[in-house]
């Protein structure tokens, strides 16, 4: 049996509404007639099937039409107007429109065509559920690189993660410098930063897949999207929890991987982006006082009331032979998976430090220890079960 569809009627025009209530077949389709000021919290609260806007307001219907396929690629959207400017047709139809028809004329052929639409959209549906998703939208991981000390290697090993991710795979990565006024990950990809995750503020409330992408950078080898922080101490106090959960929300619809540089600093900004993370690496060194940071988070996150034990994992940066801890030795301290390891590489890194250069830049090329390190760590995540530390 074919389900119902669900479908959103967004109208102010009580004769065409009633028109097209009464034509639509209510067993088989779940109606809500709704405002337009509602379109973008009706489709985040349950899967749409299919939108129907009437009249809109033409100002604001190529937003909403991106918010809503950013949301769900396969609700489908048709749009009623008695607008016939071609450009306006265009605008909607490139911002992933399916169908439109022109009141008043086309409305009777519309309802005509109606159960056709129906029909093929439960087809199509049917086709993509067979397919297996490959980094499909809205399969978006958040993780994120935390510890409650300063120079573990937080930003010189999220930033590396994020762009191997992106160089060893399809998926869609975007790197998120939350360190706000400290920032540094664009020293270390160096990019030219003109904007920064402040100016995503005026449009926080209905933040979509484009405000992120016309504030984020490209860094200009590897394809990653990198989020840059401000460095304004005024920004900061606005910058607050919601506004960090709205940000990730929105990022983890349209990546497949949200990577997070975090500050040290147990703010309530940081402990909002550890709450949203999928996992939270935790980067640790081999010796007694890291331990004793670690201890001190761990106590801290239960008094917070934020729940660790199946989102962390412990990431081992600057590990080398004169280590004040062993590997093994750790690993009897700690109650947290180690999920990998990383050299003490300071010889390989001194060069790219020094000129300000990326790590990483081609998918194939001669690889430092360091970046070896990272890359076994970005397949494992990648690819589960194949590599383990
Ligand atoms: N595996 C490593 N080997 C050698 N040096 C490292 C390694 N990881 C990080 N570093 C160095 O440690 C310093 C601190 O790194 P950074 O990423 O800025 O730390 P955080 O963001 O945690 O403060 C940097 O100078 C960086 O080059
Ligand atoms: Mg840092």
């Amino acid at each position: 049996m074919e389900k119902s569809l669900d479908i959103l009627l967004v109208s102010e025009d009580e004769s065409i509404t009633n028109q097209l209530l009464n034509s639509f077949d209510r067993d088989e389709n779940n109606i809500t007639v709704i405002r337009p000021d509602d379109v973008s919290r009706e489709v985040n609260r349950q899967t749409r099937d299919m939108v129907i806007f009437v009249h809109t307001n033409s100002d604001y219907i190529v937003e909403q039409i991106q918010y809503i396929k950013s949301i769900n690629p396969l609700t489908y959207i048709i749009f009623l107007t008695n607008d016939s400017d071609i450009n306006t047709l265009r605008n909607i139809t490139r911002a992933g429109a399916e169908e439109f028809f022109v009141l008043p004329e086309e409305l009777s052929l519309f309802i005509s065509r109606f159960p056709t639409i129906q029909k093929s959209y439960q087809m199509k549906l049917h086709s993509e559920k067979e397919q297996p998703i490959m980094f499909g939208r809205g399969r978006g991981q958040i993780y994120s690189f935390y510890s409650g000390k300063g120079g573990t290697g937080k930003s010189l090993v999220s930033s590396t993660f994020a762009q191997t991710l992106k160089l060893e795979s399809a998926a869609e990565v975007i790197l998120i410098d939350l360190n706000i006024q400290y920032g540094g990950v664009e020293t270390l990809l160096s990019i030219e930063a003109n904007r920064s995750i402040a100016d995503l503020k005026p449009v926080i409330q209905e933040l979509n897949e484009n405000h992120i992408r016309n504030v984020s950078q490209t860094e200009e080898h590897s394809y990653l999207e990198i989020l840059i922080s401000p460095c304004d101490t005024e920004v900061e106090e606005q910058l607050d929890e919601d506004f960090v959960s709205k940000l990730l929300r929105t990022c983890r619809r349209s990546f497949d991987y949200c990577i997070i540089d975090l500050p040290s600093n147990m703010s309530a900004l940081t402990a909002t982006a550890i709450e949203e993370s999928d996992k939270v690496y935790y980067l640790l060194l081999p010796e007694t006082s890291s331990l004793r940071v670690l201890k001190y988070f761990e106590q801290l996150c239960e008094r917070l009331g934020i729940h660790l034990q199946s989102s962390l994992e412990l990431v081992m940066n600057k590990l080398s032979k004169d280590n004040e801890l062993k590997l093994k030795d750790i690993k009897n301290l700690v109650r947290f998976p180690i999920t990998a390891t990383i050299r003490n590489d300071y010889k390989g890194l001194q060069t790219y430090i020094n000129k300000g250069e990326p790590i990483r830049k081609k998918q194939r090329e001669k690889l430092i220890p360091f970046a070896k390190d990272i890359r076994r760590f970005a397949r494992s995540v990648l690819n589960p079960k194949t590599e383990q530390v």
